[in-house]
């Protein structure tokens, strides 16, 4: 085992993050840092907690320039609580399931590749999907390889299940996909060893929310219209009950002392629609510029305004 162990050294850290992720705040994180708490910058926050983690930007961002004692990283999605889980305990062995994946892929004729992609899809949604996701187990390695492997070679980086939870994004497109990173994937478990990754609700925030804490909420965005249902990360759908539950756990995290920045789209892009205005008007609310796919059609990228609310 000694060849598989890891040393780490934060100070070159370059970590960022490993599956192309919808919503991925990369691009939006130099006007989020501009709003982080003063408490953060003088390196006065204990605990993070990121309870909507997708792609982490916003974690791996916070890691490189501040110390924390506690991070949290929480999501609903079953395969990236185990991917990362996999990326901090066991990185040597998925680098190693990566580039053998990675070898098979790169020997074949680009038709067969379509055809290895379908295979590995299969293989992937025989995984169990019942099962405590919290407790960890080597047979993760695999299924954390496959996560990586069809994120890289899937249609534009999508993650979307059907009904019965079945993972049914067509191959996509891709000359020269990058399956294996070495050198992030072992930056990123470098920056996982403080956290603690778990499969849970969003709510589970309140119980580590304290007058120490920074908590960055990041959530399955409201459809800022009719044609824009964006938001369907998992089989249960984000809707305005969830977000008025969001709410809920952010006037209580706050109440514990905890700082505390959402993100969120902006209803009012193209109609009148004061949801959010209404539901934060305790706090305060900015408006940051993002370039988004902006209907159905991913081609289709425009600029457009999107919240951050802030409790400081
Ligand atoms: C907008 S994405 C986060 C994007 C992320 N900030 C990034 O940079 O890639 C929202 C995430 O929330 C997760 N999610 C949806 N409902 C949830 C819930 N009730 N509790 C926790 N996570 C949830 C989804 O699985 C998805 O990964």
């Amino acid at each position: 085992m000694t060849n598989l162990a890891v040393s780490y050294n934060k100070i070159t850290t370059t970590a960022r993050p490993v599956l192309k992720w919808a919503g991925g705040k990369t691009q939006l994180l130099p006007q989020l840092n501009e709003l982080l708490p003063p408490k953060l910058k003088v390196n006065a926050i204990k605990t993070y907690i990121e309870p909507f983690v997708g792609g982490a930007a916003m974690f791996f961002n916070l890691y490189k320039n501040y110390d924390f004692q506690n991070v949290y990283l929480f999501d609903t999605n079953q395969e990236l609580v185990i991917l990362y889980n996999v990326i901090k305990n066991d990185v040597r062995l998925l680098i190693k399931e990566l580039a053998n994946i990675s070898n098979e892929y790169f020997a074949l004729s680009e038709q067969d590749r379509d055809e290895y992609y379908y295979l590995r899809r299969d293989e992937y949604n025989a995984f169990d999907k019942n099962f405590d996701v919290n407790k960890y187990s080597k047979d993760f390695i695999r299924r954390a390889a496959l996560t990586i492997f069809i994120n890289r070679t899937c249609f534009n980086g999508l993650y979307r299940v059907n009904s019965k939870n079945k993972f049914n994004v067509p191959v996509g497109k891709y000359k020269n996909p990058r399956i294996l990173d070495e050198e992030n994937l072992l930056s990123v478990s470098e920056a996982l060893q403080i956290a603690e990754i778990k499969h849970c609700d969003f709510s589970e925030t309140l119980k580590y929310a304290d007058k120490d804490t920074f908590i960055y909420y990041d959530p399955p965005y409201r459809p800022i219209s009719k044609t824009s249902a964006f938001n369907s990360y998992s089989v249960n759908d984000f809707d305005d009950d969830e977000q008025i539950r969001l709410k809920n756990i952010f006037d209580l995290c706050g109440q514990k002392g905890a700082l505390q920045m959402e993100s969120n789209s902006d209803p009012t892009n193209y109609i009148e629609d004061l949801f959010f205005d209404n539901l934060y008007i305790k706090y305060k609310i900015h408006r940051v510029s993002a370039t988004r796919i902006i209907n159905s059609n991913a081609e289709k990228r425009g600029s457009i305004r999107e919240l951050v609310i802030t409790n400081y």
